[in-house]
């Protein structure tokens, strides 16, 4: 079949009363619109067409070189959307899959499901409906006495008895191509909006003698419409769910899938158990067999094999196989921890690298930092970083040992194997297995007390 599709997405969002165009809200860390775009293109569409308007430079931005544009310049309704792209499908023949961007739960399965019903039905369009336990404002699917298709009433159009109807229009809808566009010139907009609506064109296409067929989602959840931010929250909720069972399934534990949030983008490896109150965003790659929680929120994460992390935030980093990180560990942007390593209670770390099998284990600051391996630093060692202008790099080599409460004066360097007495502030770079010792020695003064006296 040939198969093009049409998504609407020039609508102001005005009921989401945000400065962001409504399809660009996420949902699980995606905007809307790009769960329909990767609906469409799994269901074998060949081009996909997105209508913008409100926004428009946003939205093309985003999806620049993922699916073409046409421009609605003014908002007149779905019909008048889909005459704006009217001249994108002037050759095409065959279906148009219409979808509207903001309907993020719809899956490729029940998308292909509805156009091969299409297809064989030969009907010039066939919408797609749902018995929605709260229809309140969807449009309502209106039958003839023989139960064919009759029209769609808007809620705003519907007096109380069309109000009761539970069948709604998803907004999803099979056209041949050609028709659709001759019919739509026919719309008209005298309804309570002052719209050109979309399906208002399919009695008109009945009218001509076509046929016009109806195709019942078994899932409603699938095609939810979001307007409110309340309705964004749950179709949120609902694309959750639906990737905590797919990782659960790929073999991942998750312990409790109401307290656990993981945007759709993360990847993770099996056997990897996954505690309450995690946050999983963005580009997140965990690997096989990892502790994740409880309390963690990793973003943009590297994750290796065997790693435990937990009451902590990472975020923009890398963690190497076998770490062990928290509790209290903040990782932030541009940094490596290597396999291994251990990092506990209250620690920050910043743009730094950690080699191989070190431990900071308490209180530190790390900053514009290179850490050998097997490096011990001791509790309370603060790189000192930053001169209030600029910022410079602490090098610490393989196997030194850092002693408590150390400041580390960058740019500085501290060789190989060397050792840092506790309490030092260390301005000079120190040689490969020396012991440097920064602090005034101690003196007992025997008499301090008599004195006082
Ligand atoms: C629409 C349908 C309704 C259906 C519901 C399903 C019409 C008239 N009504 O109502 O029957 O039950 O979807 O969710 O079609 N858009 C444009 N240009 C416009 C207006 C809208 O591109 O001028 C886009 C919007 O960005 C949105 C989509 O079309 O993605 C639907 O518009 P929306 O205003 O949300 O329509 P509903 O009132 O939900
Ligand atoms: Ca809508």
């Amino acid at each position: 079949m040939n198969l093009e599709t049409l998504i609407l997405a020039a609508g102001k969002g005005t009921r989401m009363k945000s400065k962001l165009p409504k399809v660009l809200h996420k949902v699980c860390g995606k905007p809307m619109l790009q769960y329909v775009i990767e609906a469409a293109k799994r269901t074998g569409s060949k081009r996909e067409v997105v209508v913008i308007g409100s926004g428009a430079e946003l939205v093309e931005k985003t999806f620049s070189g993922v699916v073409e544009f046409a421009v609605q310049e003014e908002q007149l309704g779905t019909g008048h959307a889909v005459l704006s792209a009217k001249k994108n499908f002037a050759e095409s023949k065959g279906t148009l899959l219409i979808l509207c961007g903001d309907t993020p739960l719809l899956t490729s399965k029940l998308l292909k499901d509805f156009t091969a019903a299409h297809e064989k039905s030969n009907c010039a369009a066939t919408v797609l409906t749902a018995d929605m336990p709260d229809a309140t404002g969807y449009g309502r699917v209106l039958h003839e006495n023989n139960g064919t298709f009759k029209k769609i009433v808007e809620e705003k159009d519907a007096n109380d008895e069309q109000k009761k109807i539970r069948e709604v229009n998803s907004g999803v809808y099979c056209f041949d191509v050609q028709k659709l566009f001759a019919a739509l010139e026919k719309v008209g907009n005298n309804n309570a909006q002052g719209e050109y609506y979309l399906p208002d064109v399919l009695p008109i296409l009945k009218a001509e003698g076509n046929k016009v067929g109806v195709f019942k989602a078994e899932y409603c959840i699938e095609t939810i419409g979001i307007n409110t931010r309340s309705q964004l929250a749950a179709a949120d909720k609902a694309i959750r769910m639906r990737k905590e069972q797919a990782l659960m399934e790929a073999g991942i534990t998750i312990i409790d899938p109401n307290t656990t949030f993981i945007e759709d983008t993360v990847k993770i490896g099996q056997d990897t158990i996954i505690r309450p109150n995690t946050y999983i965003e963005g580009n997140t790659v965990i690997g096989e067999d990892c502790e994740i929680g409880p309390n963690v929120r990793l973003t943009d994460m590297k994750v290796g094999n065997k790693v435990k992390v937990q009451f902590s935030y990472c975020h923009e980093a890398e963690i190497l196989d076998g770490v062990t990180l928290g509790p209290y560990v903040h990782i932030r942007p541009g940094t490596t921890i290597g396999q291994n390593v251990k990092i506990g209670n209250f620690v920050e770390i910043k743009n730094s690298n950690i080699g191989e099998g070190s431990k900071l284990p308490h209180l530190q600051y790390i900053g514009d930092t290179d850490v050998g391996s097997n490096v011990n630093v001791g509790c309370g060692t603060v790189t000192c970083n930053y001169d209030g202008k600029k910022k410079y790099r602490t090098t610490i080599g393989d196997n030194a040992f850092i002693g408590c409460n150390t400041n580390l004066v960058a740019p500085v360097k501290v060789e190989d194997g060397a050792y840092i007495a506790a309490g030092s502030t260390i301005t000079k770079d120190v040689p490969k297995d020396n012991l440097a010792v920064a602090r005034s020695r101690q003196v007992n003064i025997a008499v301090w007390d008599d004195k006082r006296k």
